[in-house]
């Protein structure tokens, strides 16, 4: 077994305090969909738009990675062969946790993009009250989060890791939102063998060679324990 390929969902951060999307009090709950996560609903409502991703930062720098976050961080350390995480979370518990090879295919809360030059730029602070670019001043800064309707950031960089894969594993998301619900048929059809570690079974459960059921601090630490152990 060389190549690993992992796909993480809220429910890996869930257990730091963050809300996922879909639970009964989730995100989609109290904040539609249409309203703050496309560009119509941006180009509507820019205010709410900032005032919801505004928030998510705040409780993403106050949240702390949890025993998930650090296994992978040490899987990525210790494992030999090629390995891609790909986080559809746009908080940085991944980094913070020490994962380095590591995408965030749905963008970041933590960066910026200036619509005017295109720049993207760390960003801790809000973007509700209109700041300038610091690359060429104009006001048009957007959380650089990839909505419904936008493409996620690179697919090809993805698509050719899991062509390559050994190993698929999915980790605490619903697989509800394609792209990212498609990987796990994608990486057996290149026969990769595949395993979902989530609180319940995903919408694709079907299509995954193994499932292990639980939450991600006490699943993760234990399979990563037992993949380097091999
Ligand atoms: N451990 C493991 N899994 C958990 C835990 C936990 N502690 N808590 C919840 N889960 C699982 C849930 O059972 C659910 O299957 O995590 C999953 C979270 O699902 P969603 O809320 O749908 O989140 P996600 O799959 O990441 O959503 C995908 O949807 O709206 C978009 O762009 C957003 O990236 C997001 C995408």
């Amino acid at each position: 077994m060389q190549n690993i390929v992992i796909l993480t969902g809220a429910g890996i951060s869930a257990e730091s305090g963050l809300k996922t999307f879909r639970a009964e009090d989730g995100l989609w709950e109290n904040h539609p969909v249409e309203e703050v996560a496309t560009p119509e609903g941006f180009a509507r409502d820019p205010d709410l738009v900032q005032r919801f991703y505004d928030d998510r930062r705040a409780q993403i720098r106050a949240a702390k990675p949890n025993a998930a976050h650090e296994a992978l961080g040490r899987l990525d350390r210790e494992w030999g062969g090629e390995l891609l995480l790909v986080t559809q979370n746009i908080d940085d518990l991944h980094e913070r946790g020490g994962a380095g090879r590591l995408l965030h295919m749905h963008g970041e809360a933590l960066s910026a993009w200036c619509r005017a030059c295109d720049a993207r730029h760390s960003w801790e602070r809000t973007l509700r009250d209109g700041p300038p670019c610091p690359a060429c001043g104009a006001a048009a800064l957007r959380p650089d989060i990839v909505w419904f309707g936008e493409m996620p950031y690179q697919m090809e960089r993805i698509f050719s890791a899991i062509a390559q894969a050994d190993l698929f594993v999915s980790i605490g998301t619903s697989g509800a939102v394609y792209p990212a619900a498609g990987f796990v048929q994608e990486a057996a059809r290149v026969g990769a063998h595949t395993l979902e570690l989530n609180l319940e079974r995903s919408a694709g459960s079907g299509f995954f060679d193994e499932t292990r059921l639980g939450p991600a601090s006490a699943l993760v630490p234990q399979w990563v324990e037992q993949v380097l152990a091999k």
